[in-house]
Formats: C-alpha cells, structure tokens, sequence
C-alpha cells in the first residue's frame, strides 16, 4: 500500500513536471517545414498496425518491473521500445514491449505459458503478465537503455490540471495549441488501441489468417482525445487477398445463406460470444444488431478502451481518411476542433450517450465546412480533391460507395499553398459568428462544394454526408437542440470578444469553464448578458457589429 501511494505522488509529481515543462515545448503543432512531407493516413494506419505485430502487453506488479522485464525480453529478442501506464483506481501497473521483429513474438509465445487452473480458458494472445521470479535473478547491467518515461502513460488530464495549463499560456493562441496538445490522444493511447485490434485478429486467425479489424473514427482521424472510443471494422478478407489469374489453388469455403443483414448479424453474434467468452480483458459485450449498423460494444479493461466493432461499416475508414487529410491540411485545424468539441461537451451540446443531440463527428464536419467557406478558405472542398485523385486512390466499398479522392495532401499543398493567416483566436471566434447567422432553416453544410446549399429536406440541421451525398449525417439533431447550438454559438461569440482583462478567467478559459456559469442561472445567462450578445450581432448595413474592430475586419 505504502509503496503504491509513493508511486503514485511519484507520478503525479512528473506528470506536472511535464505539464509544466511542455508549456513552452508544445507547440509541436506548427506550420510544416518546407520539404516536410505529411504522412498518409494508410501508411500512417499500417505502421501502427505494422506495431502491434510486433508488441505485447505485459501487466506488472510496479513501474519498478520495467528493467527486470526489459532483461528477461532481450533473452528472447530484440526489444526497440518499453512504455509503462497504470489504470484503475487501485492501479494495475502495464508496459508495451515493442520488439524490433514479428518473429521475436513468436518467441515470447512459445515461452509463455498459462497458469494451472481448469477454471481459465487457456487462450494464446498478446496479453501477458509477468510472475515475481522463484530464483533469486542477478542485478541487470543494462540499466541505461531504456528509462522509465512517466509521460509516455495514460494519465486524463482532469479539469482543474487543464485549467492550470491553459493559465499559463501567454495568449489564446497558445492556449488552443496547448489544449490540443494536451488532451490528444497519446502515443501510448494510440498503441493500445492498435493492440485491442490486433487482439480480435489473433483471436481469429486460425479461420482468417487475412482478416483485419481496422481502427477508424477518432482513434486514428486526428481529432481523438485521451480516453476516446475505438471504432472498429472487422473484415474477414483483406482486400488484397482475392484471386488472381496466377492463383491455382482456391479454398474451399462455405456458401452463404440468407440476407447480407442477417448473414452479417450472425456472424456478429458469434465474435460477441468470442469476445466475451474466450478474450481476456474483453467484458461488459453488448450486441446491437438491430441497429441501421450492427455494432457489438465492449469493455477492453486491460487497456481501459472502450470499442465499437462494426463488420458493415467499410466508409467508415474512408470517412477517417478524409477527416485525416483535413487536419492534416493545416497546423490550425487540429487545436480549432479541438477546442470547440471541448467546449461544445462543456456546454451539454455534445453527449457520450447517442441522443437527438450533435455528435462529435457532425460538428468536426460544421467547423470542416466552415474553414472552406470563409473569404480566404483554410480547407479545400473535397471535389477539389476528388479531381486531383490519381489511379491508386480509387476505392469504391462493397457496398457501392464511391471514396475515391486525393489521399496524398502533398500533392495539393505543393501547387495550393494556403493563404489564410488569421491566428486561432480569430478563426474561433469567426466559427461562433458564422454560425450564428447561418441559415438553418433553408440552407445545408456541405463539403463536397465549399459552400451552403438548399436544404433537400426538412430536418433541423443538414449537413450532407460528404461520401454518400443523399444522407444527411446530423438526421438525428432536434429542433430544440439546434436552437440550443445557435445559443451557445452566440454566448461563446460573447464571452470570447468580451475577454480583456487576464485574471484567471481569461482566453478560452470561460468557454471551457461554462457549464458551471450557466448552471448558477439554471441554464441560461444572466438577462443582462443576453441583451449584450444580441447587440454584438445586431446587423448594420456594412454587416455585423463587432465591439473589437480588428475582429470585423478580419470577419469580413
Ligand atoms: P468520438 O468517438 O466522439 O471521439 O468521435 P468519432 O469521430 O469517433 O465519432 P463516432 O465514434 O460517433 O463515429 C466514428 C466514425 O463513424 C466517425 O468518425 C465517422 O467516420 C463515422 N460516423 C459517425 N457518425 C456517422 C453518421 O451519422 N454517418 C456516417 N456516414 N458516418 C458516421
Ligand atoms: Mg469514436
């Protein structure tokens, strides 16, 4: 007990240390040197997945295993890389051996054994713990390859933490930067997620030695924070696998019978009872086979990620893509979503729980579509990229979908440099006041042109489905719920612009901090408050009116 409360005020001591110390070394999130190249969102997914191949998971008893296991692991093969974590409030202590070959697995394999005992299923996977040593083991000489790096684990940063780093940044720039930098999901949160994929391929690969579970959604688009879902979509043939005219030999394979629906649920029932019978860690299986998408929902408790797997979902992963390319466009569009998803969970927009309220992925494609409609557009449309696709960024799903558009950005950033130099702070508030003024009623967000079109039909909020343009992705928000959007677009324009002086409350700090402002009024600001935001919009015949007149400038 004694030596787990050292360790844990040894963490939160780096941890802080670190926080403190990436203030001035975060902003990592820069503009692109020239010559830099941005890597594709495949080769980005294949090297993570390239990762996982070769790493296990090994739960210790204490960060101090980290040498003696690293010892052990080099007898076997070649370790590249070792990165603790703990979870759970009583926390079990976790390392990720990444070793330098695939087969340096399957070394580990065959050393590894189960333990005595008829009540455990005896299934082989990458998940291991490391038993104390029966024989007393000489000290390790190699202490110095690898130092236990604290900030490599998967600490949430809570409220108040967040508040202190946002404190001590110099302006709101800064502090959107920070944000993002902070609260992204990290490399450890990334690697994880990789390895609960891996862990569902493993567990089939006697059958399908070819499938693959393939991450998309937050997890991999870039605009994923610390704890965030895996979405996942298992094939159970890779593309890459069917027959071509030099291929002889063909298995022999059971027919299907039935609907693709119910062909498709059933073979989700089954891998729900895998999971939850057979998987270590994998727990609390939901099967939701009714929906429009089947999902299976579980708890992966050894990493603590919670997953979606989907079979049908193939757009999905194109959908990632796409979402990618966008914040990869350029340095600003990360720690701008990132912000405003933030603030939208702050204010009760956005809800873990599905509901008639925006999701997370509609208001990313709110803020995509406005950084391509202003004057000088941050984001190019997506036919843009679609004209600029080459031969082998041809991808139509199984389902028909057509997902075919430019995967490599490089290309289009060497002849499109982009001009918009507005800072964050006035891309921020530019997004409030776009927003506020926008036309629901008869207009919809689309991506696909850069440009608001008519509404094809009655729902509150249009925003078409970028890959499948008759789909609208924001169906299921309420009128109610837009009208709340378009308030808090409006206060949020507020409380922004009439940030001038620097006490604690200060930059985008009152955003994030709003829910308890707004509670004290049961939900609503003060009426005085109100009157002020409205006059901030109050049209004139040159356009809005702004209080801070370099803010309209850049606005118009
Ligand atoms: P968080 O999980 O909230 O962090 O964000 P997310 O982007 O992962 O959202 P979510 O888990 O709800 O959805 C995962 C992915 O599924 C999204 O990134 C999209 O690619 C896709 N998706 C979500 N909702 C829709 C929808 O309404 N229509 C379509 N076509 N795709 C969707
Ligand atoms: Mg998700």
């Amino acid at each position: 007990c004694y030596q787990n409360s050292m360790l844990r005020i040894f963490h939160r001591k780096h941890l802080l240390l670190n926080l403190n110390k990436n203030l001035t070394t975060q902003l990592s999130q820069q503009p692109l040197a020239e010559n830099q190249k941005v890597v594709s969102f495949d080769d980005n997914v294949k090297q993570r997945r390239d990762e996982a191949n070769r790493s296990i998971l090994v739960q210790v008893q204490s960060a101090h295993s980290f040498h003696e296991l690293q010892s052990y692991c080099s007898s076997v093969g070649t370790v590249k890389k070792m990165m603790h974590y703990s979870t759970g409030v009583e926390p079990m202590h976790f390392i990720i051996v990444e070793f330098a070959k695939a087969s340096d697995l399957q070394n580990i394999y065959t050393m590894s054994s189960y333990i005595e005992d008829t009540q455990v299923v005896p299934v082989q996977s990458s998940y291991l713990w490391f038993r104390a040593a029966t024989k007393k083991l000489s000290k390790n000489k190699n202490k110095s390859i690898h130092k236990l790096n604290v900030e490599n684990g998967n600490h949430i940063l809570r409220d108040n933490e967040l508040l202190q780093v946002l404190n001590s940044c110099a302006d709101v720039n800064e502090q959107m930067v920070n944000l993002h930098n902070s609260t992204r999901l990290n490399e450890v949160g990334t690697r994880l997620r990789f390895l609960v994929a891996k862990q569902i391929e493993m567990a089939i690969s006697g059958m399908f030695p070819n499938s693959a579970a393939l991450p998309f959604g937050s997890s991999v688009n870039g605009f994923g924070k610390m704890g965030c879902d895996l979405d996942l979509v298992l094939r159970l043939n890779d593309e890459s696998k069917v027959i071509t005219d030099e291929t002889r030999l063909v298995y022999h394979c059971k027919a299907l019978s039935g609907s693709e629906r119910s062909i498709s649920q059933r073979h989700m029932e089954v891998i729900g009872d895998i999971l939850q019978l057979f998987l270590p860690g994998c727990s609390q299986v939901r099967k939701i086979l009714q929906a429009r998408v089947p999902i299976i929902k579980y708890y992966q408790q050894l990493t603590d990620v919670e997953c979606d797997l989907s079979m049908s979902n193939t757009s999905g992963y194109h959908m990632s893509d796409f979402l990618y390319i966008m914040g990869a466009m350029d340095h600003r569009v990360r720690p701008l979503i990132f912000t405003i998803r933030r603030w939208a969970a702050t204010v009760g927009l956005t809800n873990s729980s599905p509901g008639r309220w925006i999701t997370n992925f509609s208001l990313t494609l709110l803020v995509i579509g406005f950084l391509q409609n202003l004057p000088k557009p941050v984001l190019p449309s997506l036919n843009a990229l679609v004209k600029l696709a080459g031969k082998n960024d041809k991808y139509i799903t199984d389902d028909g979908i057509n997902c075919t558009f430019l995967r490599d950005i490089n290309v289009y950033l060497a002849t499109n440099p982009i001009e918009n130099t507005d800072s964050l702070k006035i891309l921020l508030l530019q997004f409030f006041v776009y927003y506020s003024q926008f036309d629901f009623s008869s207009k919809a967000i689309c991506l696909n042109e850069s440009m608001a079109i008519a509404k094809p039909e009655h729902s509150a909020l249009y925003i078409v489905n970028p890959l499948e343009r008759g789909l609208n992705v924001s169906k299921n928000v309420s009128p109610e719920e837009l009208e709340k959007f378009r308030l808090e677009v409006r206060n949020a324009a507020w409380l922004l612009e009439s940030d001038e002086t620097k006490d604690s409350n200060w930059g985008i700090i009152p955003l994030l901090t709003a829910k308890r402002i707004l509670s004290m009024n049961n939900g609503n600001l003060p009426r005085t408050k109100l009157l002020e935001v409205s006059k901030l919009f109050e049209d004139d015949k040159d356009g809005p009116v702004y209080k801070n007149n370099d803010v309209k400038k850049q606005v118009q």
